[in-house]
């Protein structure tokens, strides 16, 4: 049976409501975390809501894992009509506190990741003429944010990866989209990356840190992203462009006027019309 949603990053946060609540609209979610010794939690929230999940482990800097992971869930269980690229990590520092190696960790698990998983679940999504592709982004994949360059250049790096790639996997049946919460109350913040001290940027790191507190002082609860995500995951309607609240929507409208991401996609569509 072809319903079977594949998620990354379940162990904490939206990712672990995601899971829960793909599998509560019935689908057969194999659940990926790097550490399957953190599956309590996810294993709690499933039991709360009387639903199953297949809990498998999956780093997904890893590429090479990810294609065997891929492959067994397809030989076991059949095509993969969801992916959901979740697992993400974030960065505090700006540019000059950045090493190149920390710069390249954004890229590999916020951008490469995802980029890996979904070459990994084309090929039989496009010979079935079915599926979703939904990476979790950020309102920093539209906004770039002050100490967040590593952060905010992978987020926009994922969207313009898949915003090329919509108009041609549509083609074959298979939507592709991506969904930007703004901030959102889960382990995010203290597992990001920080430098030692601010140096002669410490007066407006502060400041940064401290209008940050306040946001997510309003954050939106992570119960709510992951229903959001599993929403957009399955939602009949198409939609490149999506946002997990309302609050996010006006966040990422200061520098987009697409929202929804239509009008770059009817843009670019006729480009591709011949043949
Ligand atoms: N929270 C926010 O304010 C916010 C806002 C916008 C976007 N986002 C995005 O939302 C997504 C989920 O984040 P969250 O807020 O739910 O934070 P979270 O609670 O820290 O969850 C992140 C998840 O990603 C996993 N992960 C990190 N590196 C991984 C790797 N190499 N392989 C597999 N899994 C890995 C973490 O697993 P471990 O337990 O193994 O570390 C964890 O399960 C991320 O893509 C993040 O960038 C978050």
């Amino acid at each position: 049976m072809n319903d079977i949603a594949l998620i990354t990053g379940t162990s904490s946060g939206m990712g672990l409501h995601a899971a829960v609540e793909l599998a509560r609209h019935g689908l057969h979610v194999v659940a990926t975390m790097r550490d399957t010794g953190k599956a309590g939690a996810l294993r709690e929230a499933a039991a709360v809501a009387g639903v199953e999940l297949d809990v498998r482990a999956l780093d997904v800097v890893d590429h090479e894992a990810a294609a065997r992971l891929v492959a067994e869930v397809e030989a076991e269980l059949g095509g993969i009509r969801v992916l959901v690229n979740n697992a993400g990590q974030g960065s505090v520092a700006t540019a000059e506190q950045l090493t190149m190696a920390q710069i390249q960790a954004q890229l590999d698990v916020n951008y490469l990741a995802p980029v890996n998983l979904a070459k990994l679940v084309l090929p039989g999504m496009r010979e079935r003429g079915t599926g979703r592709i939904l990476t979790v982004t950020s309102v920093g994949g539209a906004v770039g944010q002050p100490f967040a360059d590593a952060y905010c250049g992978a987020k926009f790096a994922v969207e313009g990866f898949m915003q090329s790639l919509a108009v041609v996997a549509e083609r074959f049946g298979v939507g592709v989209s991506v969904i930007e919460p703004a901030a959102v109350a889960s382990a995010f913040v203290e597992n990001a990356v920080r430098p030692e001290g601010g140096g002669p940027y410490g007066a407006l790191l502060d400041a940064y840190i401290a209008r940050t507190a306040g946001a997510f002082a309003n954050a939106q609860t992570a119960e709510s992203a992951g229903s959001a995500i599993a929403a957009a995951a399955l939602a009949d309607e198409y939609r490149f462009r999506w946002q997990s609240s309302e609050g996010a929507t006006r966040f990422v409208g200061v520098s987009l006027a697409d929202t929804d991401g239509g009008a770059v996609l009817d843009f670019t569509r006729p480009w591709i019309a011949a043949g």
